[in-house]
């Protein structure tokens, strides 16, 4: 299977894929980490593993549509079995979630439903909750909705705030969204209305 992974900028999660994928062997090939920001740190990391990288900037184009057809180009040419956006901050048209419709899949930084959007590590505080957390979903063209792959959780302590969350949770995520990448590639995944089964149990 082949498998593209859109970022924006740091790419730490990109980074943990890659890593899995390799250290485990998947049946999958990272074929390309593109961008929609020329300068996202991720780009060289990926470059340093031989992975090809395109950036497709988003400020070169003059509406959303012109850029996600450019994107969705920019994807097939490498016959993408999956999309992964990983850090990836444009929210995308429905043509092109539905040109892709169950082989593209998201991490959120909360547990979804709860708090889509931004800032979602002070929505979380804001809203007093004592578990937050990340999600990996299929993409619909609902913004942060579609079907839910899996989550994992970290305890909301006294006097964490937006920077500890975030850092606390990102650990999670670089657990979480290997695993979900790897079911998939696995062919392990089977999308039943809004819910995500595993090979005959719940994910
Ligand atoms: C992660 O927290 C992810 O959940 C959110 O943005 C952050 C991206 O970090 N969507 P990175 O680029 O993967 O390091």
């Amino acid at each position: 299977k082949k498998i593209v992974i859109l970022i924006s900028g740091r790419g730490s999660n990109m980074q943990a894929i890659v890593q899995a994928s390799q250290a485990q062997q998947w049946p999958a090939q990272i074929a390309a980490v593109i961008s929609n920001k020329p300068d996202a740190a991720g780009l060289a990391y990926a470059a340093s593993q031989g992975i090809p990288t395109k950036v497709v900037d988003s400020k070169s184009f003059a509406s959303r549509e012109d850029f996600d057809t450019a994107l969705m180009h920019a994807i097939d040419n490498y016959q993408a079995d999956l999309v992964v956006l990983a850090g990836f901050m444009r929210i995308l048209t429905p043509d092109f979630v539905q040109h892709y419709e169950n082989r593209i899949m998201n991490i959120h930084p909360s547990l979804l439903p709860s708090f889509v959007g931004l800032h979602t590590h002070q929505q979380a505080l804001d809203a007093g909750v004592k578990f937050h957390g990340a999600t990996v979903h299929f993409v619909t063209a609902e913004l942060d909705h579609g079907p839910i792959i899996d989550q994992a959780c970290v305890r909301i302590e006294h006097g964490d705030d937006e920077n500890s969350l975030a850092s606390k949770l990102l650990v999670k995520e670089h657990v979480l969204y290997p695993r979900a990448v790897r079911l998939f590639v696995e062919g392990k995944l089977v999308v039943q209305g809004n819910r995500v089964i595993v090979n005959g149990s719940e994910a």
